[in-house]
């Protein structure tokens, strides 16, 4: 297997989903900051929650723990009851978010179109959009697997000035291997997380070497070893194993070796 030899910093991202409220997210973070996460050559990242979001800033801002939203909308105010804007997830200390989570896209009608303005909305207000792509079981079986994710990643940087192609992380999460227990082979998660970076150096041929690109699917610090050799996996968006303190930290520390 190839060296890793790139400055990419791996990350791992903690998707808690509609999880917690914030007395148990606070305690979470709590934990996980007492499990020294942090300083070991590897970004940690935890997305709660929007209710949660201001008093985990609290915990993680000061302990170096980065902090993300699940989700946003693209304008910067305005009528458009129940969203949320970039700017008010900037003010309160997030420096990323999910952006085009495949559940977004499956249950809330989040689109390539909707996916591509959220990311330029994102890059305006400082923060890095962690771009969600993946395929459905039936569309790998029908091996629509790399045209799809190549078209992911064209519309959701679509228009973008090629500077800013550089500031975007890309999350590859095949849609059968969330929440199922099932994962993708490590060397298969890397063929397409290759893909998404050629793709990428067709808009900036330089960007192709620094963007990071992350694994998503029933991550575990049993499994997630595996993606961390891989020399296209950046890191990890973990939803269910982010959950728990101990689980967490244990990828982490995994991506630290
Ligand atoms: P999972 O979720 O780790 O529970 O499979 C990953 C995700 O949806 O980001």
């Amino acid at each position: 297997m190839e060296e890793k030899t790139t400055g990419r910093t791996p990350l791992i991202a903690g998707n808690w989903k509609m999880n917690l409220q914030v007395t148990q997210a606070v305690d979470l973070v709590e934990k996980l900051v007492a499990k020294d996460v942090v300083g070991h050559g590897v970004e940690v990242l935890v997305c709660p929650p929007f209710t949660a979001l201001y008093a985990v800033s609290r915990v993680v801002n000061p302990a170096g723990i980065k902090l993300g939203a699940q989700n946003m909308h693209w304008e910067e105010a305005g009528a458009f009851t129940g969203e949320i804007a970039p700017g008010m997830l900037a003010e309160i200390g997030c420096q990323y978010v999910i952006i085009g989570h495949s559940e977004r896209r499956q249950y809330f009608g989040e689109t390539d179109a909707t996916v591509n303005k959220k990311v330029k909305a994102a890059l305006i207000n400082r923060l890095t959009p962690i771009i969600c792509v993946g395929e459905t079981l039936e569309q790998r079986e029908e091996g629509l697997t790399d045209r799809l994710i190549r078209d992911q990643v064209k519309a959701a940087l679509l228009g973008l000035d090629p500077e800013d192609v550089l500031k975007v992380v890309f999350a590859y999460e095949p849609i059968w291997a969330i929440g199922t227990g099932k994962t993708a082979e490590g060397c298969e998660a890397n063929r397409v997380c290759r893909l998404i970076r050629e793709t990428v150096g067709e808009i900036n041929a330089e960007a192709s070497s620094w963007v990071r690109i992350l694994y998503g699917g029933s991550v575990k610090p049993t499994n997630y070893a595996d993606f961390a050799a891989q020399p296209d996996i950046d890191g990890a968006l973990v939803g269910g194993a982010s959950l728990q303190a101990e689980q967490f930290a244990e990828i982490v520390r995994v991506a630290a070796e």
